[in-house]
């Protein structure tokens, strides 16, 4: 399956969740066996060659793409979580979102030795989210090889602000 026809697949509903937003919503993909395994197998064989210890998954549309790609890599999977969900002791960071502030966590001290990573998201928008995940998992020691997304929204130039903050970036659809 080419990326136009998953892009076909993929529903834009306006002024949710917020008058403005056209939301790109990856429901009507993921319910789709033939879209959602081919975005998976596109996803995974962008990273294939990166050698990643673990993906790292962005709550919560990047925990569905992210799992999903850990077992496809045969990586570990790292919940990168909103503030509050994880049991033991954390380390957050707040950020800005295209439509609201936030915070995400992860468990403190899981890569003594450092680790390579492969972070997930479904969508990079203006790439508050990902920057601070990105920022959070190196604070704890990991080596970023690569953030990876199913959509790029790229007039609001998330992914251009990864690059520049020496971070890899690709996307299956734009
Ligand atoms: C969405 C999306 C990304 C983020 C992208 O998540 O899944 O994580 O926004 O926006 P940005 O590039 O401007 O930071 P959201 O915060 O809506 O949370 P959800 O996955 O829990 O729905
Ligand atoms: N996250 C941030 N902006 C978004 C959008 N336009 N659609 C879906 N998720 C988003």
């Amino acid at each position: 399956m080419t990326a136009d026809s998953l892009k076909a697949l993929v529903r834009t509903i306006p002024d949710f969740p917020k008058p403005g937003i056209q939301f790109r919503d990856i429901t009507s993909l993921l319910a789709d066996a033939d879209g959602f395994a081919a975005l998976i197998a596109l996803m995974a064989d962008a990273a294939r060659t990166l050698d990643v210890d673990y993906v790292a998954g962005i709550e919560a549309r990047g925990f569905i793409l992210g799992a999903a790609i850990a077992t496809a890599l045969g990586a570990g999977f790292v919940p990168v979580r909103k503030a509050g969900k994880l049991p033991g002791a954390v380390v957050g960071i707040d950020y800005a979102l295209e439509y609201g502030t936030d915070r995400l966590e992860v468990h403190r001290g899981q890569f003594p030795g450092g680790a390579r990573i492969l972070l997930v998201d479904d969508l990079i928008a203006t790439g508050g989210t990902a920057l601070a995940a990105a920022r959070l998992l190196r604070g704890e020691g990991a080596q970023l090889a690569m953030a990876l997304f199913a959509i790029d929204l790229p007039d609001l130039g998330g992914m251009a602000a990864l690059v520049a903050e020496g971070l890899p970036s690709r996307a299956v659809m734009t």
